[in-house]
């Protein structure tokens, strides 16, 4: 008979380059909780029956990844409000035997920004959020939660124009050029573009318009130190980097899964900083 043990996994295709299993085996082994997290390699013609077989097949639920968080989002039971505000749907469970889907990033977002600047939100009132993917919704939906009000700059604007609608305290949808304007009230500025990323152009706009006490938060992580970073920190700016949104997001997902609720501690980002390294001395 096999062993009954919870298992979970990350659906995804490709899958290989997954970060979760590393992060989530980590809680498993610390916390000393007998489970399992695997990688599912899983296409998109195949997604709707691996999704809907999910417990037939032994888990408890799963992170969903590229390309499949839009087909997850219209596949679930049902779906929480995250998901429902985000369109999208990277963490699923089941609650009454429904299987529901979940976004993690917004909750990645804010607890990562409440744990390196605590108290950040007191006086913070303006936004600037840089692009509009997934993950600029993802931090849309949790600045205009907490009350700020925010302008979105992208270089597509039919996208920002097209993201800002789904809101119904509308973000301000501004340009590149409205930049150094939009900096010089800002509070919080936000990097929510792939640039900075590796094999991407870096992103180093003119930061002097910033005010002394304004933070900037970049979500790319890999490399872990941009040049949006590097600039921001030398002109004595607060920041926030990618990774521990990446950490965080994870924690809700576990604890439904497994009952536990994980920490983030520097030895887990120590681990996968690691890992983003690579193995010393490689080409
Ligand atoms: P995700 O869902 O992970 O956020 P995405 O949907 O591919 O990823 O979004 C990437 C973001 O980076 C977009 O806002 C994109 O701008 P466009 O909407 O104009 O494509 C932005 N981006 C990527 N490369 C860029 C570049 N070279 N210059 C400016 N913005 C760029």
């Amino acid at each position: 008979m096999t062993e009954m043990i919870p298992r979970a996994c990350v659906i995804g295709h490709p899958v290989a380059h997954s970060r979760s299993p590393l992060l989530h085996g980590y809680w498993l082994r610390t916390l000393g909780i007998a489970g399992a997290y695997e990688r599912a390699e899983v296409t998109a013609t195949e997604f709707p029956d691996f999704l809907k077989g999910l417990r037939q097949r032994g888990y408890v639920g799963a992170n969903i990844t590229v390309p499949h968080k839009e087909a997850a989002f219209n596949l679930v039971d049902r779906r929480n409000d995250t998901a429902q505000a985000i369109g999208a749907v990277n963490a699923v469970w089941y609650e009454d035997g429904q299987l529901v889907g979940s976004n993690t990033d917004v909750h990645g977002f804010l607890a990562h920004l409440d744990a390196s600047v605590p108290g950040w939100d007191a006086a913070a009132r303006r936004a600037v959020i840089l692009g509009a993917g997934g993950a600029a919704r993802a931090a849309v939906h949790g600045l205009l939660g907490r009350g700020l009000e925010v302008a979105l700059v992208n270089r597509t604007a039919s996208r920002a124009r097209d993201l800002a609608a789904h809101f119904s305290m509308r973000p301000s949808v501004q340009t590149f050029d409205d930049l150094p304007e939009l900096l010089g009230r800002a509070d919080l500025l936000v990097n929510a573009t792939s640039l900075g990323m590796a094999g991407k152009p870096a992103l180093a706009p003119d930061l002097g318009p910033l005010k002394q006490e304004a933070i900037v938060y970049d979500i790319v992580y890999v490399p872990l130190a941009t040049e949006l970073l590097r600039l921001a920190r030398q002109r004595g700016h607060r920041t926030v980097d990618g990774l521990g949104m990446l950490l965080h997001q994870a924690v809700p997902a576990f604890g439904r899964w497994f009952g536990v609720t994980p920490r983030v501690t520097p030895d887990l980002r120590l681990l996968i900083e690691a890992d983003i390294r690579g193995p010393v001395g490689a080409a």
